[in-house]
């Protein structure tokens, strides 16, 4: 019998693409989400693509009571959380609405965990936990001074998550910390597709090659960057599926904490990402540069070392690939599972 493992948060974008890799794994699934950022639809392109249909609970992880039915009804190999709300501008807007979702949600999660005996826990954690770091690439152990109440929600989530595996050694935790997930399946059945207009580069770009805007607006072109634009860490978001089932794994092996960065390990420019994009598209980007976006940091990339040295864990697919499917994703749903 395959092992069942519990994603929260499933149905919205990088945990509908973990299930993809958790299925290929040979694991089995079950997605609880309360659709606050998501289409139930999702279910069935994951059916089509790996020929099985994920379990699905449609609720909040806050609701403990469900928690431990679900928990109850499933014997449950472990839980990947991806569920929370992730708008750093709502963060500012609704802190408390953010702290109650990610943090309380997180611990609410723990503590049904371990009154039903599942001690194994994967976090989506991300590269906002360093705000703006000394240095890149950043190693895990750099500072963290995360500077929104979206980025200190998953900071408090990890240093909680901390305390507890140091007073239940029997617990796996593992931290991941995201750099920029970008791309899509390379089916082209399932992707990102956010709510209202995209404040991330690379839906943005999508939705100018498809006429929904008529140019990008880039946020500056005065940084400390070779072409003056802001350069980030992009990753592939099945990379980043196949990290949490290489994390997953490692946790089965034995008990502990682990923190690892998930990202490629180089930097690319705005400017870079809209060239790759337009040749992966044959469409031309029209972009206008514009001011600074308040609280952005000029640069920034992961050192992923660790996870390759703890998990055997690379990023394999470049900036071709994630504009490549991207698109293909983009051309194929522009009004996402409607
Ligand atoms: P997403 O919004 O597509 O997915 C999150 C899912 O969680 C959605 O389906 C939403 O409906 C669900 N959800 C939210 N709150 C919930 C709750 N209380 N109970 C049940 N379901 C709930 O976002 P994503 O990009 O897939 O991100 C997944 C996780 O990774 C989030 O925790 C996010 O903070 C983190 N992360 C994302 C990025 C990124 O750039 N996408 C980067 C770093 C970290
Ligand atoms: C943002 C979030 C970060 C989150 C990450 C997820 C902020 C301040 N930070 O990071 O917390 O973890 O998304 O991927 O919101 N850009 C443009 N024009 C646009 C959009 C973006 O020029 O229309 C530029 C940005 O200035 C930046 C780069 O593209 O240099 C990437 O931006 P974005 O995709 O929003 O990601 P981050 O800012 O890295």
């Amino acid at each position: 019998m395959s092992d069942t493992i519990l994603v929260t948060g499933g149905a919205g974008f990088i945990g509908s693409h973990t299930c993809v890799a958790l299925a290929a794994a040979g694991y089995n699934p079950l997605v609880l989400d309360n659709l606050c950022n998501s289409d139930l639809r999702v279910l069935d392109r994951l059916e089509r693509i790996t020929g099985q249909r994920p379990g699905w609970i449609e609720g909040d992880v806050r609701d403990r009571a469900l928690l431990d039915r679900v928990f109850a009804e499933h014997r449950m190999a472990g839980v990947i959380h991806f569920a929370g709300l992730k708008a750093v501008g709502d963060s500012v807007a609704d802190p408390l609405g953010y702290y109650d979702n990610n943090v309380n949600g997180t611990w609410v999660l723990a503590q049904a965990m371990e009154a039903a005996g599942v001690q194994t826990l994967v976090f989506s954690s991300s590269a906002t936990v360093y705000g703006d770091p000394d240095r890149s690439p950043i190693p895990e152990h750099a500072p963290c001074r995360p500077a929104n109440p979206y980025g200190r929600s998953k900071r408090i989530v990890e240093e909680t998550l901390g305390d507890w595996q140091a007073a239940r050694p029997g617990w796996r935790v593992a931290l991941l910390r995201y750099f920029n997930p970008v791309g899509a399946h390379e089916s082209g059945l399932i992707g990102e597709h956010p709510q209202g207009r995209p404040n991330n580069l690379m839906p943005f770009v999508c939705q100018v090659a498809v006429g929904m805007h008529d140019r990008l607006m880039v946020h500056g072109n005065d940084y400390p960057t070779p072409d003056g634009t802001g350069v980030r860490d992009y990753v592939h978001v099945m990379d980043l599926a196949e990290g949490h089932v290489a994390a997953l794994r490692q946790l089965q092996k034995a008990p502990g904490l682990l923190t690892l960065n998930l990202g490629a390990g180089s930097g690319l420019s705005v400017l870079q990402v809209v060239q790759a994009f337009e040749r992966a598209s044959g469409r031309a980007i029209a972009y206008e540069v514009g001011p600074r976006r308040p609280g952005d940091v000029p640069a920034y990339w992961a050192d992923p070392s660790l996870a390759e040295r703890v998990l055997g864990w690379k990023a394999r697919r470049g900036l071709d690939a994630m504009c490549a499917d991207s698109w293909r994703w983009q051309q194929g749903n522009p009004n996402g599972y409607a």
